[in-house]
């Protein structure tokens, strides 16, 4: 694979990188998207050439067709139980740790997978890392009823609220509106800046026809970068001096695992 472009070389370094954190026996949620893609390459590699054996729940069917043809066994999260690891990509990442993600229009599956993860390892090229979130625009996941008033909702919020754009797009594909996984739509938020991105996801999801909001907020515990030059920077929420954590634990929902 040496026709690579030096973006790709980028995500796989950092795929790479990330698969060496999976364990014989391990459960592990698996990502969509590009970055995620190489990874379930890699951890077929590893399948082959080591006799890698894990449990794997993906977060798309996309990704679960991947892992399918990598050999990976797959189980549904609720076989699963709890996971030990998840890895997946990101569209942004600022400094501490915060995601947007969702540019796949897998975010709901990648959230509650994530959240049922004893760790979550995030993997992307270095292009993604920002200072402040908001340059790529925010998926919202909605249901197809009533989106029309969902969306207006949304733009009332956004007017009260510490952003710098406001516009607010249903993602389309294929002439129609895109439709997720789960059978739901998504409007994808032009916001520019994320002034309070706490308060913005907090308020999203009080919406009633908003699923759920692509700002993963005290979600990653490791951010693996990849270079074109294929070296990776890898940065631990323990290193960030800034981030801070919703309560002493580290995932609230952690004790469900029990
Ligand atoms: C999928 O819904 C997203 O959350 C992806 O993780 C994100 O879009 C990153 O994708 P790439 O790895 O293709 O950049």
């Amino acid at each position: 694979m040496t026709d690579l472009s030096p973006i790709d070389r980028a995500k796989r370094a950092a795929a790479r990188a990330a698969a060496a954190h999976v364990e014989p026996g391990m459960r592990v949620g698996l990502g969509t998207g590009s970055t995620a893609a190489f990874l379930v390459h890699r951890l077929g590699e590893r399948l082959r050439e080591e006799g890698l054996r894990i449990t794997a729940v993906p977060t798309s069917e996309r990704t679960a067709e991947l892992a399918r043809a990598e050999g990976i066994e797959i189980v549904t999260l609720g076989q699963a139980g709890w996971l030990d690891l998840t890895i997946d990509g990101a569209d942004e990442v600022d400094g501490e740790l915060n995601l947007i993600k969702g540019g796949g229009g897998a975010l709901l599956r990648e959230k509650i997978v994530a959240t049922a993860s004893d760790r979550v390892v995030i993997i992307a090229d270095r292009a993604k890392k920002v200072g402040v979130l908001g340059a790529f625009p925010l998926p919202v996941e909605v249901i197809p009823f009533g989106w029309e008033v969902t969306r207006k909702l949304i733009e009332d919020l956004l007017a009260g609220l510490d952003v710098q754009g406001r516009g607010t797009v249903l993602r389309m594909r294929d002439g129609g509106p895109f439709v997720t996984d789960q059978g739901n739509h998504i409007i994808d938020l032009h916001l520019q800046r994320i002034g309070d991105a706490r308060q913005l996801a907090l308020l999203l999801n009080q919406i009633p026809g908003v699923v759920e909001n692509g700002l993963f907020l005290d979600i990653c515990d490791t951010l693996i970068l990849g270079a074109e030059d294929e070296s990776v920077e890898v940065t631990d929420l323990s290193q960030v001096p800034d981030a801070a954590p919703v309560t002493a634990v580290d995932n609230i929902f952690s004790e469900v695992s029990d």
